[in-house]
């Protein structure tokens, strides 16, 4: 009989590699979310290990490896991203995501048109107007929540618009998106799955032959490989761009406030500099890296000293990239003069984030502009920070203070 040791174990796994570690509840008590996963990074452990959580997959720690499993397309496969690979992988399989090169690119370019930076520079003045909007909206009142009351809006709100999608539906959308995310237990992923498709499936059809410019309506009327897309098609490639689109830039943005509501200095240089900006936020994205993902052992191979088996998961968390001293010195203060930074925030390799350039441009012209009309704020007294771990790490609620004399409209 085999003992629960040797059931959780697959014997090609050595048991130095072995860590039964949870990547979705990475927390470490009196840690925050980067600080939890650093603290994984800095144990004293090989550079590759494997977990029986989350139907048992491997995990690199270094930001080198994180890398290449992320863009070693020859080796592991994007035909899954997520663990459990049964239920979150087998839900996922979305476009372009779950394709390899060559397969990838015709879908691919389908996503250009939409976010390549012309189209984003076409919303850029919506989203000022949005961000001044939502912060005169609280300005004279001193608080905010800052998750509920702005990251939350604005990102979706713009993203909405880009798609074409009634403002309305916006918590509808959201809520499903999360469920990939973060799951809360409420729904399975069939289920996500299924109320996306409902919603999206008559979207589609009403949009199909329309000459319209949206994104969606240029992504479903677009060709691959000559040929038009197969309804399935069109609904895979609709869910990744609205799970892409709903939850990222929300978190990243609360995580970038809530450093700057603890580092005065940095508030400082950056109001007083905003010519930095631009180059600051790329220190951000790599302090403050929130997505993990991983592959699919394309075959049996060494790698790193250990067996890998074909159709094993290998998960590249992307936060240990930009969070590596090996890759970047002193990674976890945020130095705005730092130059070359290393990190894997947005992806690498053939599927890096076609989103990149919209979130930089949100997040800039959000700091822009609320620096200009609160220039100095703080997290609420008294109140606890906690975060929740998931495909995309969030902030749960970010209560900021600041005293209105100090604010201009
Ligand atoms: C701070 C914000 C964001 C972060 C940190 C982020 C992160 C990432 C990462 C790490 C990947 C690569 C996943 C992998 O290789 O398995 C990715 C891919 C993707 N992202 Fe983003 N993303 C952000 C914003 C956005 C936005 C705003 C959109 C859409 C409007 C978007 C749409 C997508 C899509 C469609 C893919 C798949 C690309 C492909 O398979 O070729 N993302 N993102």
């Amino acid at each position: 009989m085999q003992t629960a040791e040797q059931i959780e174990r697959p014997a090609h796994v050595p048991l130095d590699r072995f860590l039964d570690y949870d990547i979705y509840a990475p927390f470490v008590e009196g840690k925050d979310f980067h600080a939890s996963w650093k603290a994984l990074q800095d144990a004293d452990l090989p550079d590759i290990v494997w977990t029986p959580k989350n139907g048992g997959h491997w995990m690199v720690l270094r930001g080198r490896l994180v890398e290449r499993v992320l863009s070693d397309y020859e080796n592991f496969s994007n035909h899954t991203v997520l663990v459990p690979k049964d239920t979150a992988g087998e839900a996922y399989r979305l476009l372009p995501l779950s394709l390899d090169p060559p397969a990838h690119a015709p879908f691919r370019n389908l996503l250009s048109a939409g976010l390549a930076p012309q189209a984003v520079k076409g919303v850029e003045a919506t989203i000022r107007a949005l961000a001044i909007s939502l912060i005169e909206g609280f300005r004279t009142q001193g608080t905010c929540n800052f998750t509920t009351d702005f990251a939350e809006q604005l990102p979706i709100k713009i993203f909405m618009q880009i798609v074409d999608l009634p403002s309305s539906d916006t918590a509808k959308l959201k809520h499903l998106a999360d469920q990939f995310t973060r799951p809360d237990g409420s729904l399975t992923y069939p289920e996500v799955s299924q109320l996306f498709r409902a919603y999206i499936n008559p979207i589609i059809a009403a949009r199909r032959g329309r000459n319209a410019r949206d994104m969606l309506s240029r992504m479903i009327n677009g060709e691959v490989n000559g040929r038009p897309l197969t309804e399935e098609e069109a609904s895979n490639l609709c869910i990744q761009v609205l799970v892409g689109g709903l939850d990222t830039v929300v978190n990243f943005l609360s995580f970038v406030m809530l450093f700057m509501a603890e580092h005065q200095e940095a508030r400082v240089s950056l109001r007083e500099r905003p010519e930095q900006l631009p180059v600051a936020i790329m220190e951000l994205a790599r302090r403050f890296p929130l997505v993990t993902v991983g592959r699919e052992l394309r075959h049996d191979m060494t790698f790193e000293g250990v067996e890998l088996k074909q159709g094993e998961m290998i998960m590249a968390p992307t936060i240990l990239h930009g969070l590596d001293s090996n890759e970047n010195p002193d990674p976890m203060s945020v130095d705005f003069a730092r130059r070359d930074v290393k990190h894997s925030t947005f992806g690498s390799g053939s599927h890096t984030c076609p989103g990149a350039h919209l979130a930089r441009t949100e997040t800039r012209i959000v700091l822009e502009e609320w620096l200009n009309r609160i220039p100095e704020f703080e997290i609420a007294p008294g109140h606890n920070v906690t975060y929740t771990g998931g495909i995309v790490g969030s902030v749960n609620a970010l209560p900021l203070v600041w005293d209105v004399a100090t604010t201009r409209a």
